[in-house]
């Protein structure tokens, strides 16, 4: 089964890095913070909560031993990196921050998710979220139709993916629920200026695309990537530069 390729991930470093800095601008520092990056991919961002929140301690969770392997370049007292799946992890100890950029997307239920997170924090806990909106564009739609042509459907056994990812809205009135006296929600619209059109397919293979890639395995991923390419230049041309709009909900609350 295929894992997440940190160097394809990599290759928009500088532009996936943008909304963690942004969501991190959204916590309120304290001393002596104890702190989870759920999610934490290779780890070099969380090593940067970790020095800029001046954090006591900070554990991250990923479930990919790929991306996990480049944590241990970032080593600093307090920070640690270990491997666990989001939807059965439970923290051992007091959790000041939950933070999270670019991963819950990845599980379903926000509603259940958000309430079993929020029951880790005690009082002034911070919860930090971000994640993409953006499946209605043509990178993420094409994807979908693609993945549902009968060739890769069969062969995923009907898979369809979900989205699992809500309204900011509904966000909004989610942590209200539980019981977050704070809250900032955002809407954000992040302009990635890519070399050609075509170079969102480089984009998503870093992310959306490990979904199919896990599941086709390789012969028929690399069929399924040839007609994606095909299918999304009929749609977004051959524009050079090509404008990548990419919308994300950041959300941050505090109890
Ligand atoms: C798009 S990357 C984001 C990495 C990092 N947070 C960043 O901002 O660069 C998504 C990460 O979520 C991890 N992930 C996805 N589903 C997960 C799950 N159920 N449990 C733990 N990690 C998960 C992936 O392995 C991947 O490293």
């Amino acid at each position: 089964m295929a894992d997440w390729n940190p160097a394809q991930y990599e290759r928009f470093k500088d532009e996936r890095s943008r909304p963690y800095f942004d969501l991190l601008d959204m916590v309120q520092p304290r001393p002596g913070l104890n702190c989870l990056d759920l999610g934490c991919g290779t780890g070099e961002l969380t090593a940067q909560l970790h020095s800029r929140l001046g954090a006591k301690t900070t554990l991250g969770i990923d479930s990919s031993p790929a991306m996990l392997s480049k944590a241990a370049a970032h080593a600093a007292p307090g920070l640690a990196f270990a491997q666990g799946d989001i939807a059965t992890f439970a923290p051992q100890g007091a959790v000041d921050l939950v933070f999270s950029n670019a991963a819950l997307h990845w599980l379903p239920d926000h509603t259940k998710l958000l309430a079993r997170i929020a029951a880790w924090l005690g009082p002034q806990g911070q919860l930090a979220v971000q994640v993409p909106a953006n499946n209605d564009h043509a990178s993420h739609r094409v994807a979908h139709e693609v993945a549902a042509r009968p060739e890769f459907a069969s062969a995923m056994q009907g898979y369809v993916r979900q989205w699992s990812v809500l309204a900011p809205e509904a966000y909004s009135t989610l942590l209200h629920g539980l019981g977050f006296t704070r809250q900032l929600v955002r809407l954000q619209v992040y302009l990635h200026v890519l070399d050609s059109a075509n170079a969102v397919v480089e984009w998503v293979k870093g992310t959306l695309l490990t979904d199919y890639e896990k599941r086709l395995g390789p012969a028929l991923f690399a069929s399924y990537l040839k007609q994606y390419q095909a299918a999304l230049r009929a749609v977004l041309g051959d524009q050079r530069p090509y404008p990548y709009a990419f919308k994300r909900v950041l959300f941050w609350a505090m109890r």
